[in-house]
């Protein structure tokens, strides 16, 4: 497989709103990330993702755009933007941005355009359809709630919005919405960013049957309509060609839907499409149904085999995207640690296992600090669309407010979206301001000033980690094999090429454990624990509560 910059990079994963605020607004801001440039680099990253900073009404906090070349006036200016991308590439630092294609804002020009007649030449840049039996025109669902049809009462028409109803999809059959859409990113390109971050881009081709879903169907089934629709590899081929090639530019799809067997044909290397995605299994693993507002609890054999999967899936085929969050998820150290009892630990010992798998890594601003999920104990302390959305159905559905709240405080989005944890002062030294989003109160504790100041804290570790990965390129292009797989606490793996040996071990629980892994004698390099042992010293087979460890096999 060939070797290249966004493969043996770490990317940093920044949500803009809540990261750093420079004018006491309450809001994070360009200025704000700009001024952070060397916290950034400290944390060894090769690669930032900024998550949407387009003008947008905010609907949805930036993933509904109304002029993609224009910055959000709460976040700055575009010589703002041009800073911050020069503050990161003078340390050595690419900027990926996302791109947000399969739909926009009902208030970008576009949209208002094409509802504004039947004969408008924009008509047909969105999808509209007239109504089946008086009704939607079919029985699709929105990802936050209701029909995925909205009415339009001036046509008497419907438009699909497969999200916010302030977020119409765009019709991609249309070669005219296409070339503005490549042209767009071709100009970001010449502009000096390095790739995107591309938006739900499996569902920019819908099956024009528009046949409904079937009782089976879960919104994002890989069966569904609009999921891998029909000529998804023609569009994305396209785009390669015309907005893409000529351009070092790396790219990575959001990739609801995804199985390993079709992710080979969206990223299979030749296959002149996109180079790496997200994929939602392992984001799957503790809902009930298809249901993330009902959850239950991981399995960590059940972890472990999802790993797997993808591992020797795409192995020799195809690059991995490994992420244990991100700004639509709950936190990590709260989802797959132990943030009561073993916060530190967990936090460092998930850190390890993500720069030990191989393909791409993706740090989400705040996990490198072990930050953990917000307990709100009001709803009207939410922000997002979605928490809001279920907390409404929930409620008319006869649901009781306690255990509605149990499951936002366990999977609201918002969890990953409070500020930024700087200090121990006001704001967590996010803002001067009144922040757009209450700050955790476990910031006096959990905050990256205390950190600094601490040897054994998890942004030393992160460092650590960082490092680590750089030195040891098994991590990055070595071969995967899954040890222990019936154990239920022992996450344990073997990384081999590039002329070593690593075995990676990892207690997923809260108790010790005895690890048999290491059949041939392991010195450790690197454990969660702190310093590594003493070369030479065998590595001990017990490992404490949330230990990881990283050992070299002779
Ligand atoms: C993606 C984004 C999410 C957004 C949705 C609609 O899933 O990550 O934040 O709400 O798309 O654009
Ligand atoms: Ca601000």
């Amino acid at each position: 497989m060939t070797r290249t910059w966004w493969k043996k990079g770490v990317v940093y994963q920044i949500y803009p709103r809540s990261f750093m605020d420079s004018n006491g607004d309450g809001v994070g801001d360009l200025a704000g990330i700009a001024g952070k440039a060397d916290y950034i680099a400290s944390l060894g990253v090769d690669i930032v993702w900024l998550n949407p900073v387009y003008r947008s009404p905010n609907k949805d906090n930036g993933y509904d755009i109304s002029d993609y070349e224009g910055i959000m006036e709460e976040f700055g200016t575009m010589a703002d933007l041009d800073r911050l991308v020069a503050a990161l590439h003078e340390r050595g630092i690419r900027v990926i941005m996302d791109l947000v294609v399969n739909h926009s804002s009902d208030q970008h020009p576009w949209f208002l355009e094409s509802r504004s007649s039947k004969a408008s030449p924009k008509r047909d840049w969105y999808i509209w359809k007239p109504a089946r039996a008086g009704g939607p025109p079919n029985n699709w669902k929105a990802c936050f709630t209701g029909s995925a049809w909205e009415l339009d009462p001036g046509s008497g028409e419907y438009y699909l919005h497969l999200f916010d109803p302030s977020q119409p999809d765009f019709n991609w059959e249309n070669p005219e919405l296409r070339k503005a859409v490549y042209a767009m990113m071709r100009r970001w390109f010449e502009r000096g960013i390095d790739g995107f971050r591309m938006d739900v881009a499996t569902l920019f081709s819908k099956d024009p049957s528009y046949r409904d879903l079937t009782p089976a169907e879960g919104m994002f089934s890989s069966t569904a309509p609009y999921v891998y629709g029909p000529r998804l590899h023609e569009f994305i081929r396209e785009m390669r060609r015309e907005a893409l090639d000529g351009f070092d530019a790396m790219t990575v799809g959001e990739a609801p839907g995804s199985t390993v067997e079709n992710a080979l044909e969206l990223v299979g290397e030749g296959r002149g499409e996109l180079d790496m995605l997200f994929q939602f299994e392992l984001m799957g693993i503790d809902h009930v149904n298809g249901d993330k507002w009902r959850q239950r609890p991981i399995e960590v054999p059940e972890m472990k085999s999802i790993v797997e999967r993808w591992q020797l899936g795409l192995a020799g085929r195809a690059w991995n995207s490994n992420y244990l969050m991100n700004h639509d998820q709950p936190r990590s150290v709260s989802r797959f640690g132990d943030a009561a009892l073993y916060r530190n630990e967990s936090a460092k010992a998930l850190l390890l296992l993500n720069l030990s798998l191989g393909g791409t890594p993706y740090i989400y601003q705040g996990e490198e600090l072990g930050m953990a999920n917000v307990a709100f104990d009001s709803i009207s302390d939410y922000r997002d669309v979605d928490t809001l959305n279920y907390h409404k159905e929930a409620l008319a559905a006869g649901v009781p407010e306690a255990e509605a709240m149990r499951s936002i405080h366990y999977m609201s989005r918002d969890n990953a979206r409070t500020p930024m944890q700087w200090s121990a002062g006001r704001n967590a030294g996010f803002t001067e301001g009144l922040p757009w989003i209450g700050v955790n109160p476990d910031c006096a504790k959990v905050n990256a000033e205390a950190e600094e100041a601490d040897g054994a804290s998890v942004l030393h570790f992160t460092r650590a980690m960082t490092a680590f990965r750089r030195k040891h390129p098994s991590l990055v292009y070595g071969s995967f094999e899954l040890l222990a797989r019936e154990d239920t606490r022992l996450f344990a793996f073997l990384r081999v090429g590039e002329g070593e040996s690593l075995l990676v071990e990892i207690n997923m629980s809260s108790e010790t454990i005895r690890s048999e892994a290491p059949s041939r004698a392991a010195t450790t390099l690197i454990s969660s624990l702190g310093p590594a042992l003493p070369v030479g010293t065998p590595a001990p087979g017990t490992l404490a509560p949330w230990e990881a460890r990283v050992s070299a096999l002779s």
